[in-house]
């Protein structure tokens, strides 16, 4: 383990060490003067800048160090898989298709990522020839994506109608989903665990109760993903919670803005670390604990560089940034359609603005257990390396078409065919492709997305600003 820790340090340090032709300081710089601002609570060495297409992102630890000796990086199953496996420090703590195929390259197909059970597009592919295994890997090596199995649930309110996998593999006792491994940072702010929330643990309020979830999650993540025969031990699965809930991780250069946490500005882990978080802060349906109504303008980093002169090296660069998260804040979205809130509701359109789903302030997930249908595994953006599930509803005898029936496998239910939560949107460019399919390749992609999906009418310079935002956070 060590020797990749070395090997990511390495890269880091040769790829910076070609252009640092800058006027901003090099990362090491940056690690260095993160350390003495937050008074030396975060010097170890390990918690470096790690580059990505617009900069460099950036994860500090509670703990002030990156213990490597954790359950997290030991190969604790039976094929040689770890949670590191999936969980890159460098690449968001998800895989990215370019980490993906590095390592294919190196091993010639045969990290441990590299295994049947769930990095191939199917279970029973030919992985006999390097050949071979490109293809039978080419969901992972493309999109980073890991294929999540799971049944028809026994009390569901559907059948599996039909099934069109270009994998041969997918039925009702298994559907092969193809989903992005989530982030293991940041997690102190999870409302809900997993894309389709199935780790979600809720107490008498129906609030999630993080530590029992995640305890349950390390657990079925080594049972499944690694192929353990046996259980973590209690004291396994507490390191492996402790350790990753104590990671806070965000984009802390950017390539045209410089440094994210000056000039007023609150970017990077270290503020994000202290950022307030409760189930339902900022909730715009009337959940919020403490009564307070809903503030639209949800994400605050930035607002310092409003209004920063014309002039000065960076300062366009970082007024464009403010610029996107105004409209991240405030741009009009007419939410129509969207099975959780629209049906839920009753209410066939819903004024809106990214906000109103990215609610929890500078953490941009909804703040409580709200899965949501915004269409992404419609029909009509199915690509042809999806596999294609026909649902056919018991009782109205109605059938519908998806490529992950997302929530409603966990629940049985029809409304909750294609709902998956509102992810937490720090350390985007850490990580793309975005979404639980990884359709959107990057960030400009998923700003393209909504702006066909919700008519927003975004203008080339908004989606510009926006897409410049979202870099940033
Ligand atoms: C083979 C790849 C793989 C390995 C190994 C792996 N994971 Fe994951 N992880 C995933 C995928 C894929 C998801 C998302 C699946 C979904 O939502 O259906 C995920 C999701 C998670 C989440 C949910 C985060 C959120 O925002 O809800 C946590 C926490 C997590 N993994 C922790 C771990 C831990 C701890 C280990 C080691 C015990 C581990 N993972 C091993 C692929 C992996
Ligand atoms: C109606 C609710 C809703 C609105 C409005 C909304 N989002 Fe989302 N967002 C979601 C959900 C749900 C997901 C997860 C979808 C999935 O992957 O299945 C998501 C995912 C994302 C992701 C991908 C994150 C990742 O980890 O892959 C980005 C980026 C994003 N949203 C940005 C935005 C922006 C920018 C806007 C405004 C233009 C916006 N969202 C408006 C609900 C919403």
């Amino acid at each position: 383990m060590k020797n990749r820790w070395l090997l990511l340090g390495l890269f880091t340090t040769l790829v910076l060490g070609g252009c640092s032709n800058t006027s901003e300081p090099n990362p090491t710089d940056i690690n260095a003067e993160s350390a003495s601002l937050s008074t030396q609570a975060f010097p170890d060495p390990n918690l470096r800048a790690f580059l990505n297409a617009s900069g460099w992102s950036r994860t500090v630890s509670l703990e002030g160090h990156i213990d490597t000796g954790n359950p997290f990086f030991q190969s604790i199953g039976s094929n040689g898989r770890s949670c590191l496996t999936c969980h890159q420090p460098g690449e968001g703590w998800t895989v990215t298709p370019a980490g993906v195929q590095r390592r294919f390259l190196f091993s010639l197909g045969t990290d441990p990522i590299f295994r049947l059970v769930d990095g191939a597009n199917s279970p029973s592919a030919d992985v006999s020839s390097l050949h071979a295994r490109r293809k039978a890997y080419s969901m992972l090596l493309e999109k980073g994506l890991i294929r999540v199995g799971l049944p028809i649930p026994a009390n569901a309110e559907f059948t599996l109608e039909a099934v069109d996998d270009p994998y041969g593999f997918a039925s009702a006792q298994e559907l092969s989903l193809f989903r992005r491994p989530m982030p293991t940072t940041n997690l102190s702010f999870l409302s809900a665990a997993m894309w389709d929330g199935r780790e979600s643990i809720v107490d008498a309020a129906k609030h999630i109760d993080l530590n029992a979830s995640l305890l349950h999650q390390s657990n079925s993540a080594t049972r499944t993903h690694a192929q353990s025969a046996r259980d973590l031990t209690d004291n396994e699965r507490q390191s492996i919670v402790n350790f990753e809930t104590k990671l806070f991780s965000t984009q802390v250069f950017d390539f045209e803005a410089g440094r994210l946490n000056v000039k007023g500005a609150t970017g990077g882990p270290e503020a994000l670390a202290l950022q307030e978080f409760f189930i339902g802060i900022n909730d715009p349906l009337g959940l919020n604990p403490s009564g307070k109504a809903f503030d639209p303008s949800a994400m605050t980093l930035y607002t310092p560089w409003q209004n920063l002169a014309a002039e000065g090296e960076l300062n366009g660069a970082r007024r464009a940034v403010a610029r996107g998260q105004q409209i991240f804040n405030t741009k009009p979205i007419n939410i129509v359609g969207v099975n959780g809130l629209n049906d839920n509701l009753g209410v066939p359109s819903i004024p809106g603005t990214c906000t109103t789903c990215h609610d929890s302030p500078n953490i941009g997930n909804h703040s409580v257990i709200a899965p949501l249908n915004i269409g992404l595994t419609d029909l009509s953006r199915r690509t042809p390396d999806l596999p294609l599930y026909t649902l056919k509803n018991k009782l109205s005898l109605e059938t519908r078409q998806t490529t992950d029936p997302g929530r409603a496998l966990i629940t049985g239910k029809w409304a909750d065919i294609g709902k998956f939560k509102g992810p937490i949107l720090r350390n985007l460019a850490a990580r793309a492709p975005y979404f639980h399919n990884g359709s959107a390749a990057t960030l400009r992609d998923a700003v393209n997305f909504y702006n066909q999906r919700f008519l927003i009418g975004l203008s080339e310079p908004e989606m510009q600003d926006l897409v410049a935002f979202l870099k940033t956070i």
